[in-house]
């Protein structure tokens, strides 16, 4: 008897996705993004490179632990454009599709919105446009508000401004301080980033003026 072992083509799963995660501090959002790729929770994803400005920002020694490539460009001291080129280039080689701006501290220079059109997303701990900036917990709990949040956003060169992908709403509790606040925001923030992400990757949305628009 004979046997035959015919190699067949299998259907090539999509080249998955390489993301560009920048950070300037503790990098718990990238973490949860690392997370959510290993969980499958974003499909066809990995982490091409985490990039930060500041040398010992706590999130990229998360990330070499990891085992992810990471670089560093301290910005300090440069202008934007200088500082936003050589993050550019950095992007570019390693082959980066989407940026995600996790705790990343800078305003991006045109040159960097430019070089990522509709490529490029933030996550800010607010209901946009409530709060944009620094401090927008505190900022939310101070005015009284009883509603708070965080937004996944397309980033455009305006402060927190772009497009918005998703929002999660975080009631204030008459218990609550400043910071009780900012900690379950920054649980909603570690569900709605991944999700915003799997969403933008998919592909399947439109952007009509400013508003995002799922295609089902
Ligand atoms: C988060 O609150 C995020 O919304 C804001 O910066 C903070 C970063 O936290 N843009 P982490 O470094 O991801 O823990």
């Amino acid at each position: 008897m004979t046997t035959h072992s015919q190699a067949h083509a299998l259907p090539q799963p999509p080249t998955p996705a390489r993301l560009g995660i920048l950070l300037s501090g503790r990098g718990s959002n990238f973490l949860a993004i690392a997370q959510a790729i290993a969980d499958g929770r974003i499909p066809a994803a990995s982490i091409a490179i985490v990039l930060a400005n500041v040398e010992d920002a706590p999130g990229l020694d998360a990330a070499r632990r990891l085992g992810l490539p990471t670089a560093c460009f301290v910005s300090r001291g440069r202008t934007r454009a200088q500082h936003d080129a050589d993050v550019i280039a950095c992007l570019r080689q390693h082959q980066v599709d989407l940026v995600c701006l996790a705790g990343y501290m800078r305003l991006l220079s045109p040159a960097f919105i430019a070089a990522f059109p509709q490529r490029i997303l933030n996550i800010h701990p607010s209901l946009l446009p409530a709060f944009p900036g620094l401090d927008a917990q505190t900022q939310a709990f101070d005015y009284g508000c009883t509603l708070a949040g965080c937004t996944v956003h397309f980033v455009d060169e305006h402060l927190d401004h772009g497009v918005i992908i998703l929002q999660r709403a975080v009631p204030v509790l008459p218990t609550d301080d400043a910071h009780t606040l900012a900690q379950r925001i920054l649980e909603q923030e570690h569900q709605a980033y991944p999700e915003a992400i799997a969403r933008v990757l998919s592909g399947h949305y439109q952007i009509t003026g400013r508003r995002y628009l799922p295609i089902p």
